[in-house]
């Protein structure tokens, strides 16, 4: 039996807190959100709608990240640019959005790499943090909630490529391993 962490309702307000936060932070200024494909979706989305009821203007691009196959790391990150706009963040404030920051690698690669691409600065803003697997000095500046180590799917989550469609988050149950 899957055990449900966070539902519809609870994300709604999760999403609202971080919208705040940021746009209490970033008020005045441009920002451009980056979406981490393909997990990011369904929150950045939310996270835009929420962003728009403070007034805060923001553009949207993305990169297809990988590391993960099945539910365990590669621990080897690959980012692909989608945008045809070879300097699309130089100079620019960008916001890291991604849907669960867990060994951290994911968020050092992508810095590294905006900050070689010469954006004036790069912050984060993860929904979920998993305790305790961090094997970085990174820290998410926007984090939503932590969670246990548990593999969790549903709101863009995947476990191969399955269960991105659910409204809620729920930690992967033993007989739907391998499914
Ligand atoms: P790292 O380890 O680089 O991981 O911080 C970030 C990326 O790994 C994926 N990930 C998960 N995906 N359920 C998932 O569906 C999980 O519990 C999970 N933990 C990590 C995710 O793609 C994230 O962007």
């Amino acid at each position: 039996m899957s055990e449900v962490l966070y539902s519809e309702g609870d994300l709604k307000k999760v999403v609202a807190e971080l919208a705040a936060a940021i746009a209490a932070d970033f008020m005045g200024h441009s920002v451009l959100l980056l979406g981490l494909l393909k997990g990011c979706q369904p929150f950045l989305a939310d996270l835009c709608r929420q962003l728009s009821y403070h007034q805060l203007n923001v553009a949207v691009d993305y990169l297809l990240v990988s590391s993960y196959v099945g539910s365990s790391s590669s621990g080897k990150v690959v980012i692909k640019q989608l945008s045809v706009d070879e300097s699309f963040c130089r100079q620019r404030n960008v916001i890291v959005i991604d849907d669960i920051f867990d060994t951290g690698l994911t968020l050092q690669k992508v810095t590294a790499w905006l900050q070689a691409k010469g954006a004036a600065q790069v912050k984060s803003c993860v929904l979920l943090s998993k305790s305790g697997c961090n094997q970085t000095e990174m820290v998410p500046d926007y984090c939503g909630v932590e969670i246990p180590a548990v593999f969790v799917v549903g709101y863009g989550l995947d476990y191969n490529e399955k269960y991105r469609e659910l409204p809620y988050i729920k930690v992967l149950a033993e007989n739907e391993i391998s499914a």
